[in-house]
C-alpha cells in the first residue's frame, strides 16, 4: 500500500482534531495532497476505528481507490486542490463556536487583529447548501477567495494550509477567534479594526511568516 506513513498522519491529525475540542465523533473530514491527487478520510467511520488502509486515495477528477467510500465532502476537497495550488492539506470540522456563528449565517469580522491569520480582513460564511453537494463546494470556493478559512452556514468551518499540522493549528485559532467574538457579542458591541489597520497587520503577518520559515 502506498503512503502508509502519511495515511497514519492523517488519522493522527483527525484524532488530535477531536481531542482539541473542535470536532466530535465522525463529523468533519481531513485530506492531504499527494502526487496522484489527495488522500481523504473515509465517510462515516469514527476516527478511532480508522486504519491506514481505510484512507481513500482520490484523483482530481473524482475517481477513487480503496475499500471504503471517501468522505461525502470529497467535492470541496477536490475543488480546493484544483483551484488552490498552495493547498497541501484541508480540514473540515464542526467546531462549536464557529458553528454557532454559522447557524446565524455570520462570518467573523475584523474584531481582533488575529482574524488576519486566515489571509484577509474577515472570515466569510459560505451560504447553506446540503452537505456533500457541488452547490456547497461552489459556495465554499467563493467564500475562500483570498482566504485560508471560511465558515459554512448551518454547518461548520473549513480551512487549508501547506501541511497537516499547520492546518490543524489554523482550525484551532479560527475556533478561538469565533469563541471570543461570540463572547464579545454576548456582552456588547465589538469594536472593529478598519481596512487600513488590517492591511498593516496582513503585511506584518507576511514578515512574521517569513521569519518562521527560515
Ligand atoms: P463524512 O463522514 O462523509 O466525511 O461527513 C462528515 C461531515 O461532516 C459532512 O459534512
Amino acid at each position: 500500500m502506498k503512503y502508509t506513513a502519511l495515511r497514519q498522519r492523517l488519522i493522527d491529525t483527525a484524532l488530535a482534531m477531536n481531542r482539541s475540542g473542535i470536532n466530535q465523533g465522525s463529523a468533519g473530514n481531513l485530506s492531504v495532497r499527494v502526487e496522484e491527487g489527495f488522500l481523504i478520510t473515509p465517510s462515516a467511520l469514527p476516527y478511532e476505528e480508522c486504519r491506514p488502509e481505510d484512507i481513500v486515495l482520490m484523483d482530481l477528477n473524482g475517481g477513487w481507490q480503496g475499500s471504503r467510500k471517501p468522505s461525502s465532502e470529497w467535492r470541496f476537497h477536490r475543488d480546493i486542490y484544483r483551484q488552490r495550488k498552495e493547498a497541501g492539506a484541508i480540514l473540515h470540522a464542526h467546531p462549536p463556536w464557529c458553528t454557532t456563528l454559522a447557524c446565524l449565517g455570520k462570518g467573523i469580522p475584523p474584531f481582533h487583529y488575529m482574524v488576519a491569520v486566515a489571509g484577509g480582513s474577515d472570515i466569510r460564511c459560505a451560504p447553506y447548501a446540503t452537505f456533500g453537494t457541488q452547490e456547497l463546494s461552489n459556495g465554499v470556493l467563493q467564500a475562500l477567495e483570498n482566504r485560508n478559512a471560511c465558515l459554512l452556514s448551518n454547518h461548520g468551518m473549513l480551512c487549508l494550509d501547506k501541511e497537516l499540522t499547520r492546518t490543524l493549528s489554523l482550525a484551532v485559532e479560527v475556533e478561538n477567534l469565533a469563541r471570543i467574538y461570540c463572547q464579545a457579542l454576548a456582552i456588547g458591541e465589538p469594536l472593529l479594526l478598519d481596512e487600513r489597520e488590517m492591511e498593516h497587520v496582513l503585511e506584518r503577518f507576511r514578515e512574521y511568516r517569513q521569519q518562521g520559515s527560515t
